[in-house]
């Protein structure tokens, strides 16, 4: 795959399953977290374990500067970005009535705003060359709602009506915008989960497994490709049949 691809949050967890991906199909990739040597490390395991080209920047994907040096590094480096995968996100789960107004604002601001400083960075690149992909992770949580994870949930639902809109928008420009929305995946960021709660999650899952980070790397990496051409503003759920 001969393209230039900005993976948000991809030190470890699903982004670093879809950069993985992504290399292995050929692709040049950015590797991004808030650590900037993790970020290197990876992008050089990834440069030599499949012969493409890397760079690893550190990025705070909540604030617009530093999304913007991260657009601007990848354009020094590499003079075109094709696609954008904005996977970088956190829960602060919590009641309602005991959440914080910093824990519903972290969230906000580190699952939406990202996902609306990063597509906008990446948008006057993509106009230039007439064609761009901009790929959001979501939630099935965005869609179905979870007790304890409003603020989440409200970040997961607004990046998928933002997406819409970017694709209403954009695709007369040849940008093409889809979600991306995972169940439970076996990550860092379920761990702290009750094994009680993750279990009955289990049971209502038709497949009776959590998802594999591979799982959603495979689904992304066909939305990069050549072959989703036709595919914009669609929401793909991929969780085991949990939400249907
Ligand atoms: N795991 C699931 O069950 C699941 C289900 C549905 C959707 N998702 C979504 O999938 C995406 C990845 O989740 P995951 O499970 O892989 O999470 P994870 O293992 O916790 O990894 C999160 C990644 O995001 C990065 N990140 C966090 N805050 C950032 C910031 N402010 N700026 C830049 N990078 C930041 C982290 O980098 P650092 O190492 O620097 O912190 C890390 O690379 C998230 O959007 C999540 O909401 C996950």
């Amino acid at each position: 795959m001969d393209k230039v691809i900005i993976v948000t949050g991809s030190s470890r967890g699903i982004g670093l399953a879809i950069a993985e991906g992504l290399a292995a199909a050929g692709a040049t990739i950015v590797v991004s977290s808030t650590k900037e040597e993790k970020s290197k490390e990876v992008a050089t395991r990834l440069a030599a374990e499949y012969g493409v080209k890397t760079l690893g920047v550190g990025v705070d994907v909540s604030d617009e500067a530093s999304v913007k040096a991260m657009v601007d590094a990848t354009m020094a480096a590499f003079g075109r970005v094709d696609v954008l995968v904005n996977n970088a996100g956190i829960t602060r789960d919590n009641l309602l009535l005991r959440m914080s107004a910093e824990d519903w604002q972290s969230v906000i601001t580190t699952n939406l705003n990202s996902v609306f400083y990063c597509s906008k960075a990446v948008l006057r690149p993509m106009l230039k060359q007439r064609a761009g992909r901009i790929i959001t992770i979501s939630s099935v949580v965005g869609q179905m709602g979870n007790p304890g994870q409003a603020n989440y949930a409200a970040s997961k639902a607004g990046a998928i009506a933002f997406t819409k809109s970017l694709a209403k928008e954009y695709g007369p420009k040849g940008i093409l915008a889809n979600v991306v929305a995972p169940g439970f995946i076996e990550t860092d960021m379920i761990e702290s989960l009750p094994e009680q709660y993750l279990n009955t999650i289990i049971e209502s899952v038709p497949l009776r497994r959590l998802g594999q980070v591979s799982d959603i790397a495979n689904l992304v990496s066909f939305l990069a490709s050549d072959q989703s051409q036709y595919m914009t503003g669609q929401v793909l759920t991929i969780d085991g049949g949990l939400l249907m």
